[in-house]
């Protein structure tokens, strides 16, 4: 049995990092991955990453704007942490090999983005996250001596001793169906966050909420998981990401009538104002027939103001993605877009140092809360949060392996999960009372009640429809067929765990969606317009009780910017 002092679920950047930092402390570190590496989701971060570089710049301008981006729900010390630590580590980056865009004096270069009091975001053209993820792969393989990499392995549990402590996973090798107990001092989870649940997102299909069910099925509680954040600009067709680049270059937005409407919601950012508020504005020109397109569906991003020099060059991959997929040519016409899913504040509660309550597990970057976006993340935020937490997960899990036993895991769990692979294998597709129905129908269905009632704006009767309906596909997941009955790369296998995930991943978001009974930040109840501090300034908490979702309350904490009104 393989046995580390870490273990990291997931090999994107918070993954990745992770493993770096856990190998420079000295452990003995593997990372585990249900894809190859640099095939991660965050391959597709664009626009690129904060960090209060500039000397006009200060860190504690980056924490304000992040505190006030999160509609004061974020946590004000983890917010710190990140922001002041932010500049050491894109200069690491730097270091090691990414390419950041550079300026005409040689400099890196800052753009704009939502939410921000000024330019603090660098950038490698609008594939910044492939940028650092190459790099960090490159990292890994000249440490290879230090850290172990399985890769296409696919965890189905995580484990526990008798103890309560987690000693590590149960994972499927993707290439053969070989199951393995992984043993571990210190499990990290980095293994993303739930975009899948919904549909559109802009989330790759790898998406599915994995490690965040994985530790809510052995009593880690969520936090923040009514926080789903819908970025302002994919794309109509298919939710496919425009980076909010294009608005930090200049990019405005415009409705039917020509109009630059967000004249009207944030008169000062104008479109950088943070993304609720942007796709908020977006929502109601679109739901009070201002929208373009054959049915009022759309809003124009007109990317033809930046000059078109700069759009080739700083915005290529979005300018590959309108003809592709719109047939737009954007250094010449204005593309249709529109709000889509992109990115879950919530997660896995975890504190600064990535420990989460259940002793040896850690989560870092998206699958995690630990809370730096409270109730909206900025833009360019997600990167370093991966970065910066996932960092410290790994020194942090490092230094608790040292100097304890490895604990024991029993491989009672793994019999159990090779009876529920086979259970899957085996079902039926047709017979009984109703009849059975595909993985991928009741993804579909998931997708389309959440992005129905549990989008930019929700309210009481919408949500308890989408809480009844995740209810049901629950009992249709349990009897979902697949077809592939081999071993050897069965994704339909996987798929079939895949749902389970995200539907407990679902069902906790419309839980807290329903618990909250105000408006703050991506949640937009219309049955509760205002911001109420005096009742909700407080985390949600949702950790599985008996058969399902328990609510409890956390404090958000407060250092030094005291909720006040939010203006853009
Ligand atoms: O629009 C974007 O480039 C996305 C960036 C992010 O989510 O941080």
């Amino acid at each position: 049995m393989p046995q580390h002092d870490v273990l990291i679920i997931g090999a994107g950047l918070a993954g990745q990092r992770a493993a770096l930092a856990a190998a420079q402390a000295g452990g003995s570190v593997a990372i585990l991955s249900k894809v190859h590496p640099v095939r991660s989701h965050s391959v597709a971060a664009a626009g690129g990453i904060n960090a209060a570089i500039s000397i006009a710049d200060d860190w504690r301008s980056h924490a304000y704007d992040t505190v006030k981006g999160s509609d004061f729900l974020g946590d004000q010390d983890a917010i710190e942490i990140m922001c002041s630590e932010a500049p050491a580590e894109v200069m690491h980056l730097e270091h090691i090999g990414v390419t950041f865009h550079r300026n005409d004096s040689g400099e890196m270069d800052l753009r704009a983005f939502g939410g921000a009091s000024m330019k603090r975001t660098a950038y490698v053209a609008d594939i910044t996250g492939q940028a650092i993820l190459h790099v960090l792969y490159e990292q890994l393989m000249k440490h290879h001596e230090q850290v172990d990499r399985y890769e296409e392995w696919f965890v189905t549990s995580l484990l526990q001793d008798d103890a309560g402590n987690c000693c590590g996973v149960v994972a499927r090798d993707v290439r053969s169906g070989r199951m393995e107990v992984f043993n571990a001092k210190n499990t990290i989870l980095a293994n993303g966050g739930a975009g899948q649940v919904y549909n559109p997102t802009t989330n790759a299909l790898i998406v599915t909420g994995d490690g965040i069910a994985q530790a809510y099925r052995i009593g880690a509680p969520l936090m923040d998981m009514e926080m789903v954040q819908y970025h302002p600009t994919t794309l109509v067709e298919n939710g496919l990401l425009i980076t909010e680049g294009a608005r930090g270059e200049g990019a405005v937005l415009l409705n039917a009538d020509g109009e630059r409407f967000m004249e009207k919601y944030a008169p000062n950012k104008m479109e950088l104002a943070s993304r609720d508020v942007v796709s908020r504005a977006e929502q109601t020109e679109i739901l009070e027939g201002r929208g373009v397109g054959p049915s009022g569906e759309g809003i124009y991003l007109d990317i033809t103001k930046v000059p078109r020099k700069r759009t080739l060059e700083a915005l290529r991959e979005i300018v590959n993605i309108g003809k592709d997929f719109a047939g737009v040519d954007i250094t010449r016409e204005p593309i249709m877009i529109r709000p889509g899913q992109h990115y879950i504040m919530g997660g896995v509660k975890t504190d600064i140092n990535g420990a989460t309550s259940i002793p040896g597990l850690y989560a870092a970057g998206e699958v995690a809360c630990v809370s730096v976006h409270g109730g909206n993340r900025l833009g360019a935020n997600s990167l370093l949060d991966t970065l910066i937490f996932g960092r410290r997960s790994g020194e942090h899990a490092a230094a608790r392996a040292a100097g304890m036993g490895m604990p024991s895991a029993s491989d009672a769990q793994l019999r159990a999960d090779m009876e529920m692979i086979d259970g899957i294998v085996a079902r039926p597709r047709d017979g009984g009372p109703t009849p059975p129905r595909r993985v991928s129908e009741i993804k579909r269905e998931l997708g389309d009640v959440m992005n129905q009632h549990v989008a930019v704006y929700r309210d009481q009767a919408g949500l308890e429809q989408a809480l009844e309906v995740v209810k049901r596909l629950q009992e249709e997941a349990s009897s979902a067929y697949i077809d592939d009955r081999g071993t050897v790369f069965n994704q339909d296998v996987l798929g079939a765990i895949e749902l389970g995930y995200m539907l407990d991943c679902a069902q906790a978001i419309v839980v807290a969606s329903l618990e909250r009974k105000e408006s703050r930040g991506a949640q937009f109840r219309t049955d509760f317009p205002e911001r109420n501090d005096e009742d909700w300034l407080k985390h949600i908490d949702i950790s599985l009780n008996g058969d399902g979702p328990g609510v409890t309350y956390s404090p958000v904490t407060i250092t030094q910017w005291q909720p006040e009104e939010r203006k853009y």
